[in-house]
């Protein structure tokens, strides 16, 4: 995928995965490059979130991820320094996709949740933006090289 000039909060969306429902209990399943628009280099998540923490407060110059409740509930607020969009997730059937150059934050979580995030590329601290004042002039100025 083409990486974009800026971050697009119209990229912003919610994705559905295949759902196999079962009397023994239902099953989804994630493909690369099918269900979501990157291959999958890493795999992480958050769990043990204490009450009113925040997760995230960080955009990334390359990275795309897709967000996952796979149990419990949390918010998603994306902005891509213009426009701000808020996301619940509250299902493991569906995630969110947050592309590149967009700021996030992970709030609201839900006792015992489980936040899962999928990843096109491999940890890489160069990649992270984790001052805000820098996320918008980066926009401005259009620094992201
Ligand atoms: P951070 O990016 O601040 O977490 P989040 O955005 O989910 O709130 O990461 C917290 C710490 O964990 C930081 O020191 C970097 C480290 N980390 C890794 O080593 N590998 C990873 O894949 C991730 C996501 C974080």
């Amino acid at each position: 995928m083409q990486v974009e000039e800026r971050g697009n909060i119209e990229n912003c969306r919610i994705i559905y995965f295949p759902k196999v429902t079962d009397f023994r209990g239902n099953l989804s399943f994630i493909e690369e490059n099918k269900h979501v628009p990157f291959e999958i280099k890493r795999v992480y998540y958050l769990y043990d979130v204490p009450s009113g923490a925040t997760r995230g407060g960080h955009a990334n110059k390359q990275l795309q991820e897709l967000v996952i409740a796979l149990s419990g509930s949390f918010d998603v607020i994306m902005d891509d320094g213009y426009q701000k969009r808020k996301f619940f997730l509250n299902r493991p059937h569906y995630g969110v996709y947050i592309p590149c150059k967009v700021w996030r934050e992970l709030e609201n979580f839900s006792s015992n949740s489980v936040a899962l995030a999928l990843a096109s590329q491999a940890y890489d601290e160069s990649d992270y933006i984790r001052d805000y004042d820098v996320f918008t002039s980066m926009i401005k100025d259009d620094t992201w090289k």
